[in-house]
C-alpha cells in the first residue's frame, strides 16, 4: 500500500521509530516541519520520513542538533536530502567525526599523564587546555631551541 502524502504525527512517529516528543522537539528548533488541520492538529508531508532519518543517523554519529538543522539548512529550498545529498552530509559530519576523535585520543593521551598526579593545576595540567595551541608552540619552540644552530 502507497504511503499518503500526509502523515499524522503517530503515523510518523511509528513509521520512523521515534517518540512523538522528539518530532515536537525537532519542530519547535526548526528541524522539520508541518502543516496545521483546520482542527490544529500536525499533518507532515511523507518525505519527512527521511529528514528524520537522516537527523537520527547525525545524532547517532554524535552530531549536534544545531550542526544537523545548519545543514539541512543549506539545501536548497530545505529540501529533503537527497542520496547524493546525503553523500556529501555524511561525508562532512564523518570529517567532524574524526576530529572529535582524534581530540579524544589526545585527550586519552593526556589523562595517562594525570593519572596519579592529582595537581589538577590551571598553569600545568592539560586537562584544562586540551588544545592550548600555545603550550604545543612553546613545546616546538623549545625543541628548536635545543637543535643546534646551523
Ligand atoms: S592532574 Fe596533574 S597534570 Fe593533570
Amino acid at each position: 500500500m502507497a504511503l499518503p502524502e500526509q502523515l499524522t504525527i503517530g503515523e510518523v512517529a511509528a513509521r520512523a521509530v521515534i517518540a512523538k516528543s522528539a518530532l515536537r522537539f525537532y519542530e519547535s528548533v526548526g528541524l522539520i516541519g508541518s502543516e496545521r488541520t483546520a482542527g490544529n492538529q500536525r499533518r507532515y508531508h511523507r518525505s519527512v520520513l527521511r529528514r528524520v532519518a537522516v537527523i537520527k543517523a547525525a545524532q547517532a554519529m554524535g552530531i549536534s542538533l544545531d550542526e544537523v538543522r545548519r545543514s539541512l539548512d543549506r539545501l536548497p529550498d530545505q529540501r529533503t536530502p537527497s542520496r547524493q545529498d546525503w553523500e556529501r552530509l555524511s561525508a562532512a559530519w564523518k570529517t567532524s567525526l574524526d576530529e572529535r576523535i582524534s581530540r579524544l585520543e589526545r585527550l586519552r593521551d593526556d589523562l595517562a599523564g594525570c593519572i596519579g598526579c592529582g595537581c589538577l593545576s590551571i598553569d600545568r595540567c592539560r586537562l584544562f587546555n586540551p588544545d592550548d595551541e600555545l603550550a604545543v608552540r612553546l613545546e616546538g619552540g623549545s625543541k628548536l631551541e635545543s637543535e643546534p644552530a646551523g
